[in-house]
This record gives C-alpha cells, sequence and structure tokens, in this order.
C-alpha cells in the first residue's frame, strides 16, 4: 500500500468535455482538461502537480529532442456498469517504465508518484471515461530529458507527465500485414524491450514503406536472419497452430506486453496450451499450407486484440477467414467482460480509483 501523496491541484477554469463527440474519438486525439507533472532536479523527485492540460516549456537545446532520453507506457482505464471508473493492470506499466529508465540511463520514477499521479488524475477527469464497447480512457506517461545542453550525456533533469486520451479502437478492421526483412525492429543487446520513443521513430520508414504498398503494419523477424518473427507493429503477435497458441518469448528484443500477458493467461484457462518460443516464418508457412495455422493476431493497449486477415510472405500471401474464427474474438470477450466490470475479475487486473 503506498501512501497518498497531496498533489498541489489546480483546476481547469472550464472543461472541454461538452464539445467531446463520442462517437468520433480516434486514437490519441483529444485529450481531458488536466495533466499531472512531476520534475526531477538535483538528484531528486521534486513533489508533483495537477494542473490544466497546457503546452510545456522547453528549452531547444532539449536534450531529448537531441538525443532521445525519452520513454512512455500505455494504460487504459474503463468504467463498469456502476459508473465506478476501474485501471488496467497499471502496476504491471509501472515497472516496465521503470525497466526502460533503467536502460535508457534514466532516474526511476517513484510508486507514489507514477500511481498516485495516476489515480489522481483519472479520478479527477473521469467523466471523461467514455462509456461505449471498445472505448476507454487512454493514459500515456511519459519521462524525458530537460537538460538544456547538447552534449552527448545522460540528462541530469526530466520531466515526467501523464496525460489523458479519451479513445475508441486503434485498428478497427482485420489487418493485412507484411513480413519485414529488410529493416529491422530489435536486436540482442539493444532496446527493443523498452518503451524508448525512439524505437517507434524507428519503426516509422519501415511501416510507411508497408503502407505504400497496401498493407497495415509489418510483421517484424529478428535482425540477423529475418527467420524469426518478433513482434507487429505496436503489438505483440499470437499464432494458434493446430490446438496451441504461439507466441515469442520475452527476449531483449521483445516488448513485455501487458496484454500478452493477459492473453497468455486467458488462453490458458480457455484450456489451451500456450507456448512462448521462437517461432519461424518457415513454421509459419509450413502450418498455413498444411491448413493448421489457424488464426493470428496482435496484442496491446492501444490494439486491444487486432485480428489479422492477411499475412504477406515474399511471394506468398496467407489469407485467413477472420469472421469464421473462434479463439481471437472469445478472448476479447473475455477481455472486455472484465474491463467493463461485467464478470468477475479474478486475476485481480482491475484497480478501482
Ligand atoms: C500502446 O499500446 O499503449 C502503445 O504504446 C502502442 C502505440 C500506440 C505506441
Amino acid at each position: 500500500m503506498i501512501a497518498t501523496v497531496d498533489f498541489k491541484i489546480t483546476k481547469a477554469k472550464t472543461s472541454k468535455l461538452a464539445s467531446l463527440d463520442v462517437n468520433n474519438i480516434p486514437f490519441g486525439k483529444y485529450f481531458t482538461d488536466h495533466m499531472f507533472e512531476a520534475n526531477y532536479q538535483n538528484g531528486e523527485w521534486q513533489t508533483g502537480e495537477i494542473k490544466p492540460y497546457q503546452p510545456i516549456m522547453i528549452d531547444p537545446s532539449c536534450a531529448a529532442i537531441h538525443y532521445g532520453q525519452s520513454i512512455f507506457e500505455g494504460i487504459k482505464a474503463y468504467k463498469n456498469e456502476e459508473g465506478e471508473a476501474y485501471i488496467f493492470r497499471p502496476e504491471d506499466n509501472f515497472k516496465r517504465f521503470n525497466i526502460s529508465a533503467e536502460r535508457m540511463e534514466m532516474p526511476e520514477v517513484p510508486e507514489e508518484i507514477f500511481m498516485e499521479g495516476l489515480k489522481q488524475l483519472v479520478k479527477l477527469d473521469q467523466d471523461w471515461i467514455p462509456n461505449k464497447p471498445d472505448h476507454s480512457l487512454y493514459i500515456r506517461p511519459f519521462m524525458f530529458a530537460t537538460d538544456e545542453a547538447i552534449g552527448v550525456k545522460p540528462g541530469l533533469k526530466y520531466k515526467f507527465i501523464i496525460i489523458l486520451s479519451p479513445t475508441g479502437p486503434y485498428y478497427s478492421a482485420p489487418m493485412r500485414i507484411y513480413v519485414e526483412e529488410k529493416y529491422v525492429r530489435a536486436v540482442h543487446g539493444g532496446v527493443g524491450y523498452t518503451k524508448n520513443a525512439g524505437n517507434y521513430g524507428a519503426s516509422m520508414y519501415a511501416t510507411a514503406e508497408a503502407k505504400r504498398k497496401g498493407y497495415d503494419q509489418v510483421l517484424w523477424t529478428d535482425a540477423v536472419e529475418h527467420k524469426y518473427v518478433q513482434e507487429c507493429g505496436t503489438m505483440n503477435v499470437f499464432f494458434i497452430i493446430g490446438n496451441k497458441a504461439i507466441t515469442p518469448p520475452l527476449e531483449d528484443t521483445i516488448l513485455a506486453g501487458v496484454t500478452r500477458d493477459s492473453v497468455i493467461q486467458l488462453i490458458r484457462d480457455m484450456g489451451m496450451e500456450v507456448e512462448e518460443r521462437p517461432l519461424s516464418i518457415d513454421e509459419i508457412m509450413e502450418a498455413y499450407k498444411k491448413n493448421e495455422l489457424k488464426e493470428l493476431f496482435g496484442t496491446g493497449t492501444a490494439a486491444t486484440i487486432s485480428m489479422i486477415k492477411e499475412l504477406s510472405y515474399r511471394d506468398t500471401v496467407m489469407i485467413f477467414d477472420t469472421d469464421n474464427w473462434a479463439i481471437a474474438p472469445e478472448i476479447g470477450r473475455k477481455m472486455n467482460a472484465i474491463k467493463e466490470g461485467k464478470t468477475e475479475d479474478k486475476y485481480g487486473w482491475m484497480v478501482k480509483i
């Protein structure tokens, strides 16, 4: 149990909520009335504050812009049928945030700042949680170096901020995926397992190339042989082959997705075996030819469960009839039922605020 922290709270004079059209909220476009901010300087974190959502002032020499010491998380808050607000597994994101911080030589954010900042902010802006299937309040904690100096070295000053964005589904339809063999996302010894901003910046060229060819996203392969699959765009990836679910293991090239972990637990509880192991594109092709590749889908906080209807590898286009799938839709339903408080949360995933 962490102590309640008395953050300074300055409320917005007026709310923007009335101008939000809940029938049209694309991912990451609208932000709530307030934000949380805490600053790190002289080797310690200063008390955080909640204030009206507003631009931040940074110097043109701001270290994060030049050298990329910038990390983030993605978490979601939901409302149950009684209108009570819950956050999905925020402790797991908190831990992962500090794993990213360590790898990027940034200070850890203390639990009372991260968790209490998040809970108090969501509580204040809870009216912004959309009450609609597949909708939620996306929570974006992030931290970046703010030193005003362009020498290449770890920052001495950092900002930790949390913003909130009401959102609908990230990918609204089953996806077309291109197996990437030229560009890479992550190498052993690198930063693939972190949520540092550069991972996303580095992915954009390959993703844009795939989009120019008519695909929605890429499926990354390993950097050495381009033989083993890693992740899919902004998601972890699962393959149902025969009567097993297979997903790449958590090595330093793979983001330890909180949704990935939840899906593994749900699949196991549905009585299906889950293997976390290297999976080659040859094995995927072989399974497809034998009609044993039943379903494939991505998982992520933003993406939730996103079905893949087409996987393109060299000259082979693997096509799937997602309308007749059983497992991915069932996992999606089970996950939503827990998030929306319609079923017992036996895993203890939902944190009440
Ligand atoms: C998430 O799923 O929360 C992500 O961070 C993916 C993406 C929107 C960057």
